[in-house]
C-alpha cells in the first residue's frame, strides 16, 4: 500500500512539473517548485519533434535540453566539475535516496544496497576519498580518480543497461567472446568491443509498482524497470545463449576493470602476485563476481543461508515456508562472522560455498553432500544453490 502511494506521488510530482513547464514556458526558464519533492527534477516536456515528452534526467538530451541544469551549474559549482552539490554522493542521493519513489538505492533491489547502517552491512565505499585504485586486486588498474558513484555509472547515459560507464578505472573493459564448450571443459577467446555498443544487457522487466508512470502518455522517455540482474540462460526471442555469454563475462570484466587480478580461471593460471581465486571468467553459474557478490552492498536483511533464505523467510511460520524464529534469533543466525566483515555478499559468511560444494563438484566423501550415501545433515537445506546465477 504504502509503495503504491509512493508511485502514485511520484507520477503526481511528474504531472506537476510538466503542467507547471507549460504554465510557466512563456516566462521562459522555470525549475520544479520548492515544495516539490525532487526539486531540481526540472528537465524539459518538448521533443526534437514537437512532440510533448518528458525528458530523461541521464542521456538522450534534447536540442532544448534542461537536464544538464539538474547537476551542474555554470557559474557556482561546488566543484571543478561544475556539480550542484559538495560531493558527487551528495548529488546523487539528493534523488536516490528515495525522494522520487523510485530507484532508492537505500533499499534493496539487485544491486543490493547503499548507505545502510544494519547489522552485517558492508559497501563500496563511494562516499570517501579514497582512489579508484585502492581496490583490492587492483594491478593494472593505476586510476588516482576519486571513487564515487560516477566511477561505475556515466550520468550522462551509456550503452549499457543502468548507465554502467563502457569505461572504467581509464580501461574500455568490453568484449565479445567466442565460447566452446564441449563435455565439461570451456574454451573461451576474445576480441575488444569497441566503445558504443551493449556490452551489459541485464535482465530488465517493467516494474508493476510504477504502472501508473510506465503507462502514462507524455512520459515516453521514462520507464521504470525492475532488474532480475544477468542473465543465466538463453532466453528464446530474448537472449541467445551466444549473447547471453558475452553479457555475463563483461559483467565479470566490468568489476575487473577495478580489481583486475581477480578475473581468472582457477585451473589454467595464478593470480598475478601468486595467489589462486576461484574461476570468476567462467560462463558457468557461480563463477562471474555478482554470483556471489552485490554491486552496491549488502547487509544483515539481504543475506541468505545455503537454503536461500533471509531473515525475513526464517521469521515467517513453517507453513509459510519459515522457521517461525524471532526477529533475534533469525539475525544471530544470519549475522555474517567473516573476519573482514561482510564483503557486499548475497549469502552470509560461506554459505554460497557450501550450497554449491554439495552437488557441483561435491566434496569428495564428506557426510551431508548429496552424493555421499550415509545420513542427511539434521534440518540441512541446499536449496539456494538454485539462485546462484
Ligand atoms: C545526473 C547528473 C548529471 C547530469 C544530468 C549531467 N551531468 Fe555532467 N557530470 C556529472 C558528474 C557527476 C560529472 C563528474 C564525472 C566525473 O567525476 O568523471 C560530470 C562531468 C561532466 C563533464 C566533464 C567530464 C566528462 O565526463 O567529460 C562535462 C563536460 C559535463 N559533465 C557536461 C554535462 C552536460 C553538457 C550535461 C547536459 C547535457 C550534463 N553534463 C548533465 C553529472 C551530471
Ligand atoms: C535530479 C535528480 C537526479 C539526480 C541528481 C541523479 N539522478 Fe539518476 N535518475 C533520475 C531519474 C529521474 C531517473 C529515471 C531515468 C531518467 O530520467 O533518465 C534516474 C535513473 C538512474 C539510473 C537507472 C537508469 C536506467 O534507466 O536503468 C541510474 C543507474 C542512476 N540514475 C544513477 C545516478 C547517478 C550515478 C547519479 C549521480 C551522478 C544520479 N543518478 C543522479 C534522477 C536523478
Ligand atoms: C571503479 C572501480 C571499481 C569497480 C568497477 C568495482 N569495484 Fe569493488 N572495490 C573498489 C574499491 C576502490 C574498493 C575498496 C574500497 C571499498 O571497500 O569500497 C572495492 C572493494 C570491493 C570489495 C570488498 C569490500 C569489503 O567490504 O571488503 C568487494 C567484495 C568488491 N569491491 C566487489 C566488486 C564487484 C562484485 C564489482 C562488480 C559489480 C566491483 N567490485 C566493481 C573499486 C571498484
Ligand atoms: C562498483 C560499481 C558501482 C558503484 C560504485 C555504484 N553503482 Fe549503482 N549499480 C551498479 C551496478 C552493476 C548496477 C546494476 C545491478 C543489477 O541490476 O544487476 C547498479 C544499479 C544502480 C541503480 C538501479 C537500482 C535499481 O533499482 O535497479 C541505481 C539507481 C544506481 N545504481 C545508482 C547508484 C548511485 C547513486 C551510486 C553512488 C551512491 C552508485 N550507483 C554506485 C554499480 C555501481
Ligand atoms: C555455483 C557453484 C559454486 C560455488 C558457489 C562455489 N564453487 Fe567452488 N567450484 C565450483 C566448480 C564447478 C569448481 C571446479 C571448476 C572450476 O574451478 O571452475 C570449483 C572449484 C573449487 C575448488 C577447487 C576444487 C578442485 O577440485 O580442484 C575449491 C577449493 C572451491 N571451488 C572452493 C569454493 C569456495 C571456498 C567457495 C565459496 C567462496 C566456492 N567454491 C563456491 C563451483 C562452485
Ligand atoms: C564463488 C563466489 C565468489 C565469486 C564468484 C567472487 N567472489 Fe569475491 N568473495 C567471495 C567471498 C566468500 C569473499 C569473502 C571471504 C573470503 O575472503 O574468502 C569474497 C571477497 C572478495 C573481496 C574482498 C577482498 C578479499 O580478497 O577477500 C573482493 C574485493 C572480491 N571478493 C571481489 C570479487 C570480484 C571482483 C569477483 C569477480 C572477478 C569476485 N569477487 C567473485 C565470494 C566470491
Amino acid at each position: 500500500m504504502r509503495k503504491l502511494k509512493i508511485s502514485l506521488s511520484a507520477l503526481l510530482m511528474l504531472i506537476l512539473v510538466s503542467m507547471f513547464g507549460a504554465f510557466a514556458s512563456a516566462e521562459g526558464f522555470s525549475t520544479t517548485p520548492s515544495t516539490n519533492p525532487a526539486e531540481g527534477i526540472y528537465v524539459g516536456d518538448v521533443d526534437n519533434f514537437g512532440n510533448k515528452n518528458t525528458h530523461k534526467t541521464h542521456g538522450n538530451f534534447q536540442n532544448n535540453t534542461n537536464s544538464c541544469a539538474n547537476c551542474h551549474s555554470t557559474h557556482n559549482g561546488e566543484n571543478e566539475f561544475l556539480l550542484m552539490k559538495s560531493g558527487e554522493h551528495e548529488l546523487c542521493m539528493s534523488c536516490h535516496d528515495g525522494t522520487m519513489g523510485f530507484y532508492n538505492v537505500t533499499k534493496a533491489s539487485e544491486a543490493g544496497v547503499i548507505d545502510s547502517h544494519e547489522q552485517s552491512a558492508s559497501m563500496h565505499n563511494v562516499d570517501s576519498d579514497l582512489a579508484v585504485s585502492a581496490a583490492p586486486g587492483a594491478l593494472a588498474n593505476k586510476s588516482t580518480a576519486t571513487f564515487g558513484c560516477s566511477s561505475c555509472h556515466n550520468p550522462h547515459g551509456s550503452a549499457n543497461d543502468r548507465l554502467l560507464s563502457e569505461t572504467v578505472a581509464g580501461k574500455t573493459y568490453a568484449n565479445t567472446y567466442n565460447v566452446t564448450i564441449v563435455g565439461y571443459a570451456e574454451t573461451i577467446t576474445k576480441t575488444p568491443l569497441p566503445v558504443g555498443n551493449k556490452a551489459i544487457k541485464l535482465n530488465l522487466v517493467n516494474d508493476p509498482e510504477f504502472d501508473a508512470i510506465n503507462n502514462a502518455t507524455g512520459l515516453s522517455g521514462l520507464k521504470i524497470t525492475k532488474s532480475s540482474g544477468i542473465y543465466n540462460a538463453e532466453i528464446p526471442g530474448v537472449v541467445t545463449k551466444a549473447e547471453m555469454y558475452n553479457y555475463k563475462l563483461n559483467y565479470s570484466e566490468f568489476c575487473s576493470a577495478c580489481h583486475d587480478d581477480y578475473l581468472k580461471n582457477r585451473e589454467y593460471e595464478a593470480r598475478a602476485d601468486g595467489h589462486y581465486t576461484h574461476t570468476t571468467s567462467s560462463t558457468k553459474a557461480g563463477r562471474s563476481c555478482t554470483a556471489c557478490h552485490y554491486a552496491h552492498g549488502t547487509d544483515i536483511t539481504l543475506l541468505r543461508d545455503t537454503a536461500g533464505k533471509t531473515i525475513a523467510d526464517l521469521q515467517k511460520t513453517v507453513e509459510q515456508g519459515g522457521k517461525g524464529w524471532t526477529e533475534d534469533v533469525a539475525r544471530e543466525y544470519m549475522k555474517d562472522v567473516s573476519k573482514n566483515g561482510s564483503a557486499l555478499k548475497r549469502f552470509t559468511n560461506m554459505a554460497v560455498c557450501w550450497a554449491c560444494h554439495q552437488s557441483t563438484h561435491a566434496i569428495a566423501n564428506t557426510p551431508g553432500t548429496s552424493t555421499y550415501p550415509g545420513p542427511k545433515i539434521p534440518g540441512g537445506d541446499y536449496s539456494g544453490k538454485a539462485i546462484i546465477k
